[in-house]
């Protein structure tokens, strides 16, 4: 079974762009390859520096989150970046061989620059973040990693840096190949991408009541100024939102009463609230309860560090011995 690596950035409790870009496609996954899944922490901490202490409780969260949306923790080495100090070994190793010109080109540092500076994100551990991101990846050999369009910059200067060590110590570590599935881009409750740093996220266990009043603020088709008044759902974001959550016979049912001012922009959302909240009902149920039992959901953490740290040595020992180091 190929092995297979993916992370996501610490950065607070996971939401649904984070559901639909990785964690839904994981799920899968983890029936095909040998995965090793990880809560990102030094890489969140690239914007999130200013409130470190955050950072365990969300990691501890994220872990939470990941069981109860079905990862098995048997079947996959689920993990904490910072309990595996490996990354970080092989990290400065890499750092060395990295030209600056490969990074100054990474799409998401170059388009950034304005924000970084902005966010006093402009810094070292922010540029070197594709850095970190490569070792992650070589640390556990993983021949696979899913990507969705906005991290394809990020896997291709893994493999660059990756060959460039294969290259100048004689080395196999394996060059990883993106396993291509479709993640949508997904839009936030206003509109715009789904982000923490806009506020217009659904989070993926959001509670009953909260996630109604969000879905009832959405904005509708400006358009449909009154009940009778004949909308457009494809100047619409309840609709967007109803792509990703509903069936074909409630599209249909959205279609045809929106256009046919058939259906108040009321029913719409109600129908779209319910549907989000029947996909996440039951993992909210079940993350409430590990998060209940603190020791229970330790001993799997610890499981998982321990048994990625036995990779990652293996890993470090053998790139020590190419240096001869
Ligand atoms: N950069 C990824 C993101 O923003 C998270 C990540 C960190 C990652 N290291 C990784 C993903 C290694 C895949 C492989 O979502
Ligand atoms: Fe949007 Fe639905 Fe209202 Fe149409 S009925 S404008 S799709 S909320």
């Amino acid at each position: 079974m190929a092995r297979l690596m993916s992370g996501v950035r610490t950065t607070g409790q996971l939401h649904f762009g984070n559901y639909f870009g990785a964690i839904k496609t994981w799920v899968e996954l983890q029936n095909q390859y040998e995965c090793f899944f990880g809560a990102m922490d030094w890489h969140g901490m690239t914007s999130n520096y200013k409130n470190s202490s955050e950072v365990m409780p969300w990691n501890r969260d994220i872990i939470a989150e990941l069981l109860a949306w079905g990862i098995d923790p048997e079947k996959n080495v689920l993990f904490i970046q910072s309990f595996v100090p490996e990354h970080l070994e092989l990290f400065l190793i890499f750092a060395n061989l990295t030209p600056m010109g490969w990074l100054e080109r990474v799409p998401t540092w170059k388009d950034a620059e304005e924000e970084n500076k902005a966010n006093d994100t402009h810094n070292l551990g922010r540029f070197a973040y594709p850095v970190l991101q490569a070792a992650d990846i070589a640390i556990y050999q993983a021949q696979k990693v899913p990507v969705g369009q906005d991290q394809v910059a990020h896997l291709e200067l893994s493999r660059e840096i990756i060959r460039r060590f294969n290259h100048l110590y004689k080395a196999q570590l394996p060059e990883p190949q993106p396993v291509l599935t479709k993640m949508p881009v997904v839009t936030g409750l206003d509109g715009r991408k789904m982000s923490k740093s806009y506020g217009n996220t659904l989070l993926m266990t959001e509670d009953e009541k909260s996630l109604l009043k969000k879905v009832r603020a959405m904005p509708t088709d400006p358009q449909r100024v009154r009940r009778e008044d004949p909308g457009d759902p494809d100047q619409c974001n309840v609709y967007t939102f109803h792509k990703l959550f509903s069936t074909e016979k409630d599209l249909e049912w959205v279609n045809v009463g929106c256009r046919s001012a058939g259906i108040g922009c009321g029913d719409c959302k109600g129908r779209l609230a319910e549907n989000i909240n029947s996909l996440c009902a039951e993992p909210r149920e079940k993350k409430k309860q590990l998060l209940n039992q603190p020791e229970r959901l330790d001993s799997i953490i610890r499981d998982g560090c321990e048994r990625a740290r036995k990779e990652a040595q293996l890993t470090l020992r053998m790139v020590k011995e190419r240096m001869k180091l």
